[in-house]
């Protein structure tokens, strides 16, 4: 039978959800909240299934590519989560450098298969946004969607985006969560349960932010969804 790019993908996500779910992942051993190590075995394999037909990540998608359309070409990008790499598309028609970035391997070893590597290049690398192994100000763009408000607790979401601030040169392009108007603090310990939008964007500023555009997507229980596109202004 012919490889064709869907039955390598097949394969590879059949492999990935039988493997032995026994071995607890770094994230876990290190006591790190239960949602950060979870995107491996049969999470990750199902992981386009469930999500990549739906109207919410189409709207992500174009919004990305809308805010991209803003900015040079051929800029250096650090995409954290990669996850998939799902904007690996957008990303090759402004000619970007792609790192994509995440904790999971089988993730980064699935989007590896997603992205045919002659149109679609870029380098995995294994790591956690809250501690890059990444020097100040050496990448131009930071990309990070369905993570920062989704995954992480608000302290280790304050402590990523310090992180993706800090590398970044230029640009960062963040997808968050924030507690609507009106509404009670939630129970998780999440941006969109706890923070409103002025406190996230006091926050934002005082990393010498300057937010060029912010879109507001869809809405959940207490929290609403933002995409925005900020620029990292020179320390005086
Ligand atoms: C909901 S997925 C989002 C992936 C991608 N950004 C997208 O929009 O589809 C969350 C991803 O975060 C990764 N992740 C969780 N904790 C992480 C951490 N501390 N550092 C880097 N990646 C992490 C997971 O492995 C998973 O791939």
């Amino acid at each position: 039978m012919k490889t064709t790019p869907y039955n390598r993908l097949t394969r590879l996500l059949r492999r990935i959800a039988s493997r032995n779910k026994t071995t607890p992942t770094a994230s876990k051993k290190k006591g790190k909240d239960r949602k950060e190590g979870k995107y491996r075995d049969i999470i990750a394999a199902e992981y386009l299934q469930k999500r990549a037909h739906l109207p919410d990540w189409h709207e992500e998608t174009l919004i990305l590519g809308h805010l991209i359309s803003q900015l040079p070409n051929q800029l250096e990008v650090l995409d954290i989560p990669f996850g998939t790499g799902r904007f690996m598309p957008l990303y090759a028609s402004k000619l970007f450098r792609v790192k994509g970035m995440d904790i999971s391997s089988d993730m980064l070893e699935i989007a590896q298969a997603y992205n045919r590597p002659d149109i679609a290049k870029f380098q995995a690398i294994t790591g956690d946004a809250t501690d890059l192994p990444l020097a100040d100000s050496s990448i131009d763009l930071v990309v990070s969607y369905r993570f920062l408000g989704y995954i992480l607790t608000v302290e280790r979401a304050k402590l990523a985006i310090r992180e993706l601030v800090r590398i970044t040169r230029s640009y960062v392009i963040l997808q968050l969560q924030y507690l609507k108007d009106g509404e009670q603090t939630g129970q998780q310990d999440k941006l969109g349960d706890k923070l409103t939008w002025p406190e996230q964007e006091e926050f934002l500023k005082s990393l010498n932010l300057e937010i060029m555009e912010r879109i507001d997507t869809f809405s959940k229980d207490q929290y609403q969804n933002t995409i925005l596109l900020a620029r990292k202004s020179p320390i005086n």
